[in-house]
């Protein structure tokens, strides 16, 4: 009988024989460089890159990882069931989009003539439309056909390289619509190969019927829609987004605390479109990450980076909001903070792609392609607690791995606005292959 004591994982899992290896990799980024934690500052940069590189893996496991000559050396290419050649491509760990709110119906096209004409995103939320639009169709629509506009979605990010993700409800704003948006991610968290790890944004909007009092909304979600989403397993983490004329710091502060009781973990969207000190407030409730930052004050971003809370940039929504100030993420790295890079995919920023994002981080945020690879990826992973498992191509973690049809990683933001993953492997199995889904 295995004795977990005497072997390392490593030990046992290099001792299994593949029936999967992707060799001649030109880079095989591995981002095996820090266990554990987020990189941050320089470490970003490390990306523990293998030349002519081999990855090997069995059932859903990587058991080898090296040069193709230490591969050759050790195994014979020959007897290995599945076979990818990738001369001049470059392998990374599949992405990990750790913000999205893909449950939804409607879509929302119309509201690009109105931004084109000035009106601003909290403006258009304030007449009913944005968020508050989305609502009123995610309450109408079925369970089925949720679960149907989620798929196509997990579909395209697979084909983009996405294998991992965490999405949310925040469409419902009552209990019933809110659990329903839930139970779809559960419905397609085991049907479909990406991973979604849950979370419950009840605090998204103030629905309709509580414009007047919002503090019985609050009310409802900490006496009802909390205990009922704790009890039924239905999510991981609690969000709010916490922004002038939306969800107040003190509101905020009051539903993730009672979510942390009820032992769900905390997270906050954050100082997107005003400074309300959220950074400060995140680093009070220790949130694992937060979302937006594009105005938090330095003394916020200074106590996020003593805390560790990770800084999840979003720069796909000022670019659809067409603002032209983004997250300070140059200012973030010096300060030691760490950050992650997710799609924020919702009606209003609509993209499945986190090579789109790695491109909007590097042109418009100005990071490196190695930091936005590494904020794509093992940073992501720590955005949702996941690093012992994904975010970095290591033995014993799990075979999830893009083969893009580009040469190295500078690449990626470099030939932009088209797909250029060609394999996709989850969980050991090839689930994209020339682009599209097998
Ligand atoms: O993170 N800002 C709040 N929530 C989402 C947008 C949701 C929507 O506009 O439908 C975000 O950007
Ligand atoms: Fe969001």
């Amino acid at each position: 009988m295995f004795v977990a004591s005497t072997y390392s994982k490593k030990e046992v899992f290099s001792s299994i024989e593949p029936d999967l290896v992707v060799y001649h990799c030109n880079e095989l980024v591995t981002m095996n460089t820090k266990y554990g934690a987020p990189r941050i500052g320089e470490e970003m940069l490390e990306l523990a890159i293998i030349n002519d590189g081999a990855i090997a893996t069995k059932d859903d496991r990587i058991v080898f990882i090296g040069t193709t000559d230490e591969f050759v050396s050790k195994y014979e290419i020959g007897k290995v069931l599945t076979k990818i050649d990738a001369s001049n491509k470059l392998v990374t760990p599949g992405f990990i989009d750790p913000h999205t709110h893909i449950i939804f119906d409607g879509t929302r096209e119309n509201e690009l003539s109105m931004k084109l004409k000035g009106k601003s995103y909290l403006e258009i939320l304030k007449t009913g439309g944005g968020i508050l639009k989305t609502v009123r169709e995610t309450r109408k629509a079925s369970l089925e056909k949720l679960v149907e506009n989620g798929k196509k979605i997990l579909n395209r990010m697979m084909e983009c390289g996405t294998t991992t993700i965490e999405t949310k409800s925040g469409y419902g704003l009552n209990t019933e619509s809110e659990i329903k948006q839930l139970k779809a991610i559960q419905i397609l968290n085991e049907a479909h190969p990406i991973d979604i790890i849950p979370t419950f944004l009840g605090a998204h909007a103030i629905p309709p019927e509580y414009q007047n009092d919002p503090n019985d909304y609050v009310k409802l979600i900490i006496s009802d829609m909390i205990p009922k989403i704790a009890e039924e397993n239905l999510a991981e983490y609690c969000d709010v987004f916490c922004e002038e004329g939306v969800f107040t710091r003190k509101q905020a502060s009051k539903i993730l605390k009672t979510a942390i009781r009820y032992g769900l973990k905390p997270q906050i969207h954050i100082d997107e479109i005003a400074d309300t000190n959220g950074a400060l407030l995140a680093s009070e409730i220790r949130a694992i990450q937060t979302g937006h930052l594009l105005k938090s004050n330095d003394e916020g971003l200074k106590a996020m980076a003593k805390a560790g809370v990770i800084a999840t940039l979003l720069p796909g929504t000022p670019f659809s909001l067409m603002l032209k100030d983004y997250a300070p993420a140059r200012k973030m790295i010096d300060l030691g903070v760490p950050i992650a890079l997710a799609t924020d995919l919702n009606p209003n920023c609509w993209t499945e792609s986190m090579q789109i994002i790695i491109a909007l981080a590097c042109y418009n945020m100005k990071l490196s392609p190695a930091e936005a690879l590494t904020a794509a990826t093992i940073n992501s992973a720590c955005a949702l607690q996941r690093q012992d498992e994904v975010g970095s191509l290591e033995i014993g973690k799990k075979a999830d791995i893009v083969v893009f049809d580009v040469p190295n990683h500078e690449f990626l933001p470099y030939h932009f606005g088209v797909n250029l993953a060609l394999k996709v492997i989850k969980n050991g199995k090839i689930v994209v292959d020339n682009e599209f889904l097998t």
